[in-house]
């Protein structure tokens, strides 16, 4: 491939250089497409062609299925590593020695307190309220509590704001769920590994001893690793972007958490679940969805299938299908609901609609399933996947600060009216 791109505007010619990423991507860097064009700019809604950074964190390529973070092979870190040690090499760079993750663990267990006001703050939503917006809140409001904003050329002031909120956002998201149950609020217990202390800060009745189940945990710590991070989606390009302006990193991540709520990106899960559940209430006819999901008149889809960048296979996808016949088996669970989500799966692979628009079966797809069977309510489908995402948003908004990346700022076509005359209220 040539080394210069050269673009053509009517006399003109415009050289510009290529970027190669070490997984030989490239892009054509248009940095200074628009003051040599004196106004030319690129269009492109959805950014599908468009890199708004360079990153060492995520690597994936859609089109064979591959997903690595910071090089290691998601296949591995689901299979050998627990979420922890992959936050870790995520925000750090590599996989820790047993000293580093004993310490980095330590350090967040002392920072997993959060200030007992907050439960003001919780006891003022309703029950009813949904639980995205209520952790995007109170993750917003622990800024209140933890003031001074970071000073990115420290290292160590980085790494506490890390550590503080990878030790109070777990507190967050299980308050989150005791407050829709009515619990009340507790806190686990430092003796606990981080995904068996979400779960008994989850999950413990106030009146029974909780006991980790081990397929549970294991299953939860998959899902938590498959959702650490998938480099510039729409949550992470929140976080960059708020960030970019120089907003503190609980602030960044509140935003984050707003864009992970919709149904289009994390609020899939809790889609899926619902849709199977409408599907259910509506006498279990799969074909009629399918065919309403082909329908171009119909605005429905087949929510938990198609990705923007997998057009093969999602490989996060492949994993959790496993963990959850395992999850279903090992529980015993006899779920209509499942039955309905594998005769879906089933027509939309065979079905041309589906296989010609290389449609499949998504990691949310599956997600939801697992989630139903551990007990978690589904509104708090997609708080979990905000759980798993906080390393790789945290990795993303360090990377971004350390890189001393510009304010992000994009431009527009303006196709509004052209100048007109005002007119007079009484004369309109
Ligand atoms: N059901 C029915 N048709 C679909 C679906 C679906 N789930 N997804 C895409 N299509 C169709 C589109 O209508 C389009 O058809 P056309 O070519 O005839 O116009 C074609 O497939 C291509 O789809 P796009 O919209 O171009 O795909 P895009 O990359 O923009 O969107 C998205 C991807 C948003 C994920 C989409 O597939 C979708 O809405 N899926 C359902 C929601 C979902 O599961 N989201 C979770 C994503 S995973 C995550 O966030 C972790």
């Amino acid at each position: 491939m040539a080394d210069i791109a050269k673009l053509q505007i009517g006399e003109d010619t415009f050289e510009f250089p290529f970027v190669k990423g070490t997984e030989n991507e490239v892009a054509i860097d248009i940095k200074t497409l628009r003051g040599a064009t004196k106004g030319v700019i690129t269009i492109d809604p959805g950014y599908k062609n468009t890199g708004s950074c360079k990153s060492d964190i995520t690597f994936l390529d859609g089109e064979k299925g591959i997903l690595r973070y910071r090089g290691y092979a998601i296949e591995d870190l689901a299979e050998k590593a627990d979420f922890l040690e992959v936050a870790y090499s995520l925000i750090f760079g590599d996989l820790p020695s047993t000293e580093q993750l004993d310490k980095f663990y330590a350090d967040i267990k002392a920072q997993s307190v959060v200030d007992d006001d907050i439960k003001k703050i919780i006891d003022a939503f309703p029950k009813t309220a949904h639980p995205m917006g209520v952790l995007s809140s109170l993750t917003s409001a622990l800024t209140a509590f933890n003031p001074s904003s970071v000073n990115v050329d420290s290292e160590e002031d980085m790494y506490n704001s890390i550590v503080k909120i990878l030790g109070k956002f777990p507190v967050l998201v299980a308050w989150t769920l005791r407050k829709k149950q009515g619990l009340p609020l507790n806190y686990g217990s430092t003796s606990l590994g981080y995904v068996e202390n979400v779960m008994k800060m989850m999950f413990e009745k106030p009146n029974e001893e909780y006991v980790v189940n081990p397929i549970i945990k294991d299953a939860l710590d998959k899902l938590l690793i498959l959702h650490a991070d998938h480099e510039q989606n729409c949550s992470t390009s929140t976080v960059r972007i708020v960030g970019s302006s120089h907003a503190g990193l609980f602030a960044s991540l509140s935003a984050g958490i707003s864009a992970l709520w919709g149904p289009l990106h994390g609020g899939a899960n809790q889609a899926v679940l619902e849709m199977l559940e409408a599907i259910k209430e509506d006498g279990g006819d799969t074909k009629k969805y399918m065919a309403k999901a082909k329908d171009k008149n119909d605005p429905f889809r087949l929510m938990g299938f198609g990705h923007r960048v997998y057009k093969n296979f999602d490989p996060r996808a492949k994993i959790i299908k496993v963990a959850a016949d395992e999850v279903l088996k090992d529980l015993g669970i006899q779920d209509p609901i499942l039955d309905i989500a594998r005769g879906l799966e089933q027509e939309a692979l065979n079905d041309p609609y589906f296989v010609d628009r290389k449609l499949y079966p998504n990691v949310d797809f599956y997600s939801g399933i697992i989630y139903r069977a551990m007990g978690i309510p589904v509104e708090m489908f997609t708080v979990m996947f905000a759980l798993g995402r906080l390393p790789g948003w945290i990795a993303q908004w360090k990377e971004m600060r350390s890189n001393k990346e510009p304010i992000g700022r994009p431009r527009q076509i303006y196709t509004g009216e052209n100048l007109r005359d005002f007119v007079e209220i009484e004369k309109r």
